[in-house]
């Protein structure tokens, strides 16, 4: 069952991509998969985040830019991403949330994939299982939804559990359920930032569906719907798309055995 938690340990997933605009669901629903597939979830903001509070190099460029709601430049993007998706951890897959963000890093993507994971598979036993493509999902949301969901999100600052003041409220007001830590309100989650953050995405972001769209490889989902039933639906096309890439791997197996 799709809502099962799976033992998926053992397989290679590869890699999952979650398209969508500020606050579509795209952290909620990559920490659900996570928790299903075992495989590590790679989000840029808070990777950038991360790097804000530490004062790095990155983080001292990237702040002023995150609290304006635009995008950080790309060239300071690949750095970031490509050192994380090296991490063993990523063997099996990874989720990545939030990256791509512009076409020209979605070609960037194909292009670290190709060399660095695909080339590299070909070394290993099971080379065909590990060239999985990415699979993307695309997360619809009506806009006034995503309005609803920036200004009313509330985070742990201990445990990093996410809420909703309208839709997903902690039991008590503004103290997170788990741990009774005070609930934090993210910097660009103001409306003024909002808005930058909304048109980035309309302007920069929308083509990266595009790209992925005309590769075939876009699946679209309505995320205006409970979080277990988007998540539900996301389990499907995940489940249907590493079942079948295990499928042709083998038909490619067999065709090689016969040689
Ligand atoms: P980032 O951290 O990636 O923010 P974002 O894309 O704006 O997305 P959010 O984290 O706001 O939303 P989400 O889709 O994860 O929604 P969530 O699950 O939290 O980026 C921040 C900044 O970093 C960018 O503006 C940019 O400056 C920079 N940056 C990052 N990556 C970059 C890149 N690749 N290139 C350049 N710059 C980059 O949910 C939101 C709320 O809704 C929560 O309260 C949640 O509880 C609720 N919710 C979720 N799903 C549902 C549901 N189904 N029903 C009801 N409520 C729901």
């Amino acid at each position: 069952m799709a809502n099962e938690p799976a033992n998926a340990t053992a397989s290679t997933i590869g890699p999952v991509i979650l398209l969508g605009p500020p606050g579509a669901g795209k952290g909620t629903q990559a920490r659900k998969i996570v928790d299903h597939y075992g495989i590590p979830q790679i989000s840029t903001g808070d990777l950038l985040r991360d790097n804000v509070a530490r004062g790095t190099e990155l983080g001292i460029e990237a702040k002023a830019i995150m609290a304006r709601g635009e995008l950080v430049p790309d060239e300071l993007m690949y750095g970031i991403v490509a050192s994380r998706l090296r991490e063993c951890d990523c063997e099996r897959g990874f989720v990545l949330d939030g990256f791509p963000r512009t076409a020209a890093q979605a070609g960037w993507l194909d292009a670290f994939l190709e060399k660095e994971v695909f080339d590299k598979s070909e070394n290993t036993t099971n080379a065909a299982a590990e060239k999985c493509p990415p699979v993307v999902i695309q997360l619809l949301v009506d806009y006034n939804q995503l309005l609803l969901r920036l200004t009313g999100r509330r985070s742990c600052p201990t445990c990093g559990r996410v809420y909703n003041i309208h839709l997903q409220p902690p039991l008590v007001d503004e103290l997170c359920d788990l741990d009774g830590s005070k609930l934090t309100i993210r910097d660009d989650d103001r409306r003024e930032v909002i808005a930058g953050r909304l048109e980035a995405y309309e302007t920069q972001t929308r083509a990266v569906a595009d790209y992925y769209r005309v590769q075939r490889r876009l699946v679209a989902v309505n995320a205006d719907r409970p979080v277990e039933d988007v998540t539900a639906q996301i389990f499907g096309i995940i489940d249907l798309h590493t079942q079948e890439q295990h499928k042709r791997d083998s038909t490619v197996r067999m065709d090689a055995s016969k040689l």
